[in-house]
């Protein structure tokens, strides 16, 4: 069964593009998974369609309310389903957290807005926290964008070529190598001799070697994280 995702969030319309343009479009239309897009007002029982209001404690911004908020996840929800929250203070995304939520069969993605959600959301209706890195944006729903396209690329179809995952950063814990196509001179710059060579042993060998140098330099961490 095709996994499924549903997006809570109070601007549907951010990801109008994104779920119809390239690889992902492709995969939605094949059914290889579904997405469906909900606005967090439809659950907004008031006649202004309030979704949020002010700390308790005082503070700057404003927070989603729990009520609609809650209601909708509820209604959302299917048993067994994984319901998270994007968000700065949750656990850092990575490649194997986008490979365990692809075999997934239903999630729900809440995005948050302002200074974020009322804990008791959290509380109540959330299973896990996800942050797409150490920044703050203005609302969830790209983050919620990034989760989907991570996964995606697990899901088997939806890339092209299924090797295209095996040789990519973060796989070993190592950064990808670089890249060339044609022409073969740019500029006066030259593809790596090595790489025209058509002996493919070398080319692996080269391209394990550009991998580590470049995880050294740029991502000593995950070189120091390697398991023993
Ligand atoms: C302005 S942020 C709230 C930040 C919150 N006050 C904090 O300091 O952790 C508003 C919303 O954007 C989303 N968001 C912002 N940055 C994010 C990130 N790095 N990862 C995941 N979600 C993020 C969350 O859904 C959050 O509720």
């Amino acid at each position: 069964m095709a996994l499924r995702v549903d997006v809570l969030t109070l601007f549907p319309r951010m990801l109008e593009g994104f779920l119809t343009e390239s690889i992902l479009g492709k995969a939605l239309e094949r059914q290889l998974l579904q997405v469906d897009v909900h606005d967090l007002r439809d659950w907004c029982t008031d006649k202004h369609r309030t979704a949020d209001d002010r700390p308790f404690g005082g503070g700057a911004g404003m927070l989603l309310k729990p009520e609609p908020a809650v209601a909708a996840i509820e209604a959302l929800q299917s048993p067994g389903c994984r319901r998270i929250y994007l968000t700065p203070d949750g656990v850092p995304f990575s490649q194997e957290i986008a490979q365990e939520l692809s075999q997934q069969e239903h999630l729900v993605l809440l995005s948050g807005h302002y200074e974020g959600i009322d804990q008791r959301i959290r509380d109540e209706v959330i299973d896990q926290e996800i942050s797409i890195g150490d920044y703050v944006l203005t609302n969830g729903t790209l983050p919620a964008a990034v989760l989907i396209d991570a996964m995606a690329r697990f899901i088997p179809g939806v890339l092209g070529e299924e090797k295209s995952l095996t040789h990519e950063s973060f796989t070993g814990k190592l950064l990808d190598f670089p890249q060339y196509t044609r022409p073969a001179e740019f500029r006066g710059k030259s593809v790596p001799e090595v790489l025209l060579s058509g002996n493919h042993g070398e080319i692996e060998k080269w391209r394990l070697a550009q991998r580590i140098e470049k995880t050294r330099q740029v991502r000593p961490d995950l070189l120091n994280n390697q398991p023993s």
